[in-house]
């Protein structure tokens, strides 16, 4: 099945970065808000990332018009009706997520593909809140998604091979290499970040070493670009709690405890470099 129109749900970090590598792939895009100052902001950060190309004389102004142009931002579902996938990025909470697939289940036509780019919950969950399980699966982005050039495509035991294929063509188009995971919690990369990240921020709570050599030990010893804490902080200390307890619900694996420290942040809004302030301080950039 041809891909020619996506629909991005939720225009945040992440939804605003897969509505930019679409549109930047030559991609339709429509993006989706849930209320007007949200929707401003998400299509601001794509304007300013693409505008640094532009700057940088890696992309002609013609060229960024062009993919401005591409994307549409909407406040309605309704929009999504022409759309041949559609990709939902609005936060991890699964009753939101469900009910976002069952509306996108009656807005789209019955060839659409339903993607959710969850870290770590159940696609199957909410596949079944549409009458097309075998359309459903994860297409799952990096951030920061214009850099990072991987997309795990998840696979429920629903999906049809014809959808997985589809999923894989999109990716390919975006120029990222995928992998194939099955649909359990937390996928390849998370389940793997998520017990570094617990370690790393049990051995700061526990005073093993301070947050910036540990964070140099992981970069340097490791060869990470950046360390696990620095990492907490890009990706979002609610998005990692949601995560790691996601994988703590299905594995009952005591390396998945969130540290209490953690839960903390979130409840102080310390989430990192989207409030400026995580384990790390951002308020002066
Ligand atoms: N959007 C677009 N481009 C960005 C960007 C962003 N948010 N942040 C950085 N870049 C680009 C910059 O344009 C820059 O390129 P130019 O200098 O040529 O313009 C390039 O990336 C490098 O950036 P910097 O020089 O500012 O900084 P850096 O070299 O330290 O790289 C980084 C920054 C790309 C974020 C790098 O540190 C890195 O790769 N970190 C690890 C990221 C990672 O592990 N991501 C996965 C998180 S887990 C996840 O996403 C899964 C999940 O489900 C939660």
């Amino acid at each position: 099945m041809e891909i020619k129109k996506v629909g991005v749900v939720g225009c945040g970090i992440m939804g605003g970065g897969i509505a930019q590598v679409a549109a930047q792939a030559g991609f339709e895009v429509v993006a989706s808000e849930i209320n007007e100052t949200l929707l401003k902001k998400g299509l601001g950060g794509i304007e300013s990332n693409l505008k640094r190309n532009v700057e940088k004389g890696r992309m002609k102004p013609e060229e960024m018009a062009a993919i401005m142009g591409r994307i549409k931002g909407t406040l309605t579902t309704k929009d999504f009706g022409d759309c041949d996938l559609v990709i939902e990025a609005a936060v991890e909470n699964m009753e939101l997520k469900k009910k976002i697939f069952a509306d996108l289940d009656q807005v789209t036509p019955k060839h659409t593909i339903l993607a959710s780019n969850t870290s770590s919950m159940s696609i199957i969950d909410m596949a079944m809140a549409t009458k097309r399980p075998d359309k459903v699966l994860g297409i799952h982005f990096f951030n920061p998604v214009p850099v990072m050039r991987l997309i795990e495509i998840v696979r429920t035991i629903a999906t049809s091979d014809e959808t997985i294929a589809a999923g894989q063509a999109f990716a390919k188009a975006l120029g990222k290499t995928t992998v194939l995971a099955k649909d359990t919690a937390g996928f390849i990369v998370n389940r793997i970040l998520s017990s570094l990240m617990a370690t790393a921020v049990r051995m700061y709570e526990n005073g093993v070493a301070s947050k910036e050599d540990i964070d140099t030990a992981v970069q340097l010893g490791l060869n990470h670009p950046m360390g696990p804490l620095a990492l907490a902080d890009l990706v979002g200390i609610d998005t990692c709690v949601a995560i790691i307890d996601t994988l703590y619900n299905e594995f009952k694996d005591p390396q998945y405890i969130v540290p209490p420290g953690m839960r903390d942040m979130v409840t102080a809004g310390y989430l990192g470099r989207k409030t400026g302030k995580g384990f790390y301080d951002y308020s002066k950039q």
